[in-house]
């Protein structure tokens, strides 16, 4: 929790007075984002706006609000139409108690008629300029209600002095700071350039999504996709808790599997949200695995040229991996994942319960991506696997939810730092995958999941460390009784040789001639090789297929 309050709310409720006092008392700075902007561009509001334009406004009052939010113990008063940006509403939500100062449209009308004879504000005078102000006051309130709604409190003003806003300020403030709202702490977070977004991890916390949704800011009506499987289990749960919200939402189901990540199906979801006259500001729920998260995804990142939307992963596989890190694809005869974009979801919740439904197949193949998260970053997270592994596999829920909660993280962090896969950092996510891609390609697909085939690439590159005296065989053999504690497979006998070093020489050829190793050094620690020798990869290969 962050010490900050952020007032808003509409013109003439007294957020300035009001934040003044508070602050004043709490022994804290004071920030206007109004005032802020005058100072900063030595003129009135209403000459910004005349002479650059809304836009120009709205961008200096953003800059303001992130530099203010970045501090604490702050009370910052923020402009009427601040809470009108989505990203305005997600920071300040994620960076303080946000308050809401109310009081009716006629108060309103009131309060600026006094002020302009005043005139003292002279930025709220545009707001008479029309011919029926009052109307026009009701208007605008009634369209900003919604944003507003975001606040974690919300103090009417109609009757009271402004002493007396500040002490119920106050009051709102100590019972939010002494209790706060544990189901608001993100157990992760994934900041990037162009958005952060927040994991919330917890077990049977479904009924929270609605809620979760508000507070991250996300405010119109909200569209739901899931698979059938999926659907039929937790459909109703999501939607009853986006329906107590007023998302006003719609539910659309794809077949399950894998086929159904292709273009055919994006374009069935488009004509979904086409018939529902879905908007910019409407939000995309994904309720499912990583097919319905990679799908959706993309259909979020492209319809209407990118629309917010929310992962709720329900394999162990979307929890860990697939929901985090914006990379959103569907699929093309001639490859996996071909038709792409990078558009990070504006929020994830994982409800590690509804892994309790999920074939034990499935749930085994995840649990490679969780041990590949501690080998290659985590070692914390290693050793609470080993020392829980049975407790793991039959999902007991404090250790379960702490441990997608760990892994979660280090996906977050590894994208947080390398969004778009430019610095080789996110490469690392790839331990184990060089030849588990190969494995998986080799078979055709469809004999071996995807956390099956890792975990047996993972065997492989790890010998392969070994090998070329990177790491010591204690540590190999460390990592090989784990994966076989969570029940994974450790080798592929039978599978073909040449084609298994085929499908890497064509991996090999797709990313521009160089093959990544990422090599094992220690438990959570990895590095990537460029050139290792082919003698080496084939010995390390026949081991792994031998019968
Ligand atoms: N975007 C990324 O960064 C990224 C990373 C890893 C994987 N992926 C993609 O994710 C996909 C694999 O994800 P997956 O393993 O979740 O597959 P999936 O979405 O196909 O789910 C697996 C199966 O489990 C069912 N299921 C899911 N949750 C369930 C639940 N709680 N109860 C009962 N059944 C449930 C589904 O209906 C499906 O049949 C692949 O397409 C892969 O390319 C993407
Ligand atoms: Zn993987």
């Amino acid at each position: 929790m962050v010490d900050n309050i952020i007032l808003i709310g509409f013109a003439t409720t007294g957020k300035t007075q009001v934040g003044r006092l508070v602050a004043d008392r709490l022994g804290w700075g004071f920030l206007d984002t109004d005032d802020e902007i005058v100072r900063k561009e030595g003129k009135p509001i209403p000459d910004i706006f005349n002479q650059e334009g809304e836009a120009y406004f709205r961008r200096l009052e953003r800059s303001i609000l992130v530099t203010a939010c970045q501090q604490e113990k702050n009370v910052i008063a923020t402009g009427g139409g601040a809470v009108l940006d989505p990203q305005n509403r997600q920071l300040i939500l994620r960076r303080g108690m946000v308050i809401c100062l109310d009081a009716a449209p006629t108060t309103i009308y009131e309060r600026l008629l006094q002020d302009t004879q005043n005139a003292t504000s002279p930025n709220i005078r545009p707001l008479l300029a029309v011919a029926d102000p009052l109307k026009r006051i009701k208007e605008l309130k009634t369209q900003r209600q919604p944003y507003y709604a975001i606040a974690h409190l919300t103090v009417n003003t109609d009757d009271l002095p402004v002493n007396s806003v500040a002490d119920e300020v106050l009051k709102g403030w100590r019972q939010w700071s002494q209790h706060g709202d544990v189901s608001l702490t993100p157990a992760a977070e994934v900041k990037t350039e162009s958005r952060n977004c927040p994991i919330f991890v917890g077990w049977g916390c479904l009924e929270q999504l609605g809620s979760m949704m508000r507070r991250a800011g996300l405010a119109h009506r909200a569209m739901l996709v899931s698979d059938e499987t999926v659907l039929s289990r937790y459909g109703e749960r999501a939607m009853a808790s986006l329906n107590a919200e007023g998302f006003d939402p719609c539910a659309l189901g794809v077949p399950p599997g894998e086929t159904t990540k292709s273009i055919e199906n994006a374009v069935k979801i488009y004509d979904f949200l086409v018939e529902h006259r879905v908007e910019r500001e409407d939000a995309i729920v994904a309720l499912g695995g990583g097919v319905v998260g990679d799908l959706t995804g993309f259909v979020a990142a492209t319809f209407l040229r990118g629309l917010p939307w929310v992962a709720v992963p329900t394999s162990l596989v979307a929890m860990v991996d697939a929901s985090i890190g914006g990379k959103v694809a569907v699929n093309h005869p001639q490859g996996k994942n071909l038709i792409g974009a990078f558009h990070q979801p504006g929020m994830i919740l994982a409800d590690v319960q509804t892994l309790t439904t999920l074939a034990p197949r499935e749930l085994i193949s995840g649990w490679a991506e969780v041990i590949k998260h501690g080998i290659i970053q985590d070692a914390g997270l290693f050793s609470f696997l080993e020392e829980n592994a049975p407790q793991l596999m039959a999902l007991q829920p404090e250790a379960t939810t702490e441990a997608v909660a760990r892994s979660a993280r280090v996906k977050a962090r590894v994208v947080s730092e390398d969004e778009k896969e430019t610095s080789g950092k996110r490469m690392l996510l790839n331990y184990g995958h060089t030849i588990g891609h190969a494995l998986e390609a080799a078979t055709g697909y469809g004999y071996f999941l995807h956390g099956e085939a890792v975990a047996i690439g993972m065997i492989g590159v790890a010998h392969l460390s070994q090998r070329l005296g990177l790491v010591g065989m204690d540590i190999v053999e460390r990592q090989r009784q784990l994966l076989q504690r969570f029940g994974l497979p450790l080798s592929a006998p039978g599978v073909n040789m040449e084609l298994v070093l085929k499908a890497m020489e064509l991996d090999k050829k797709t990313r521009e001639g160089a093959i990544h190793w990422v090599m094992l050094r220690d438990i959570g620690e990895v590095i990537t090789l460029h050139r290792v020798p082919q003698t080496e990869v084939i010995a390390v290969l026949e081991e792994l297929l031998k019968s």
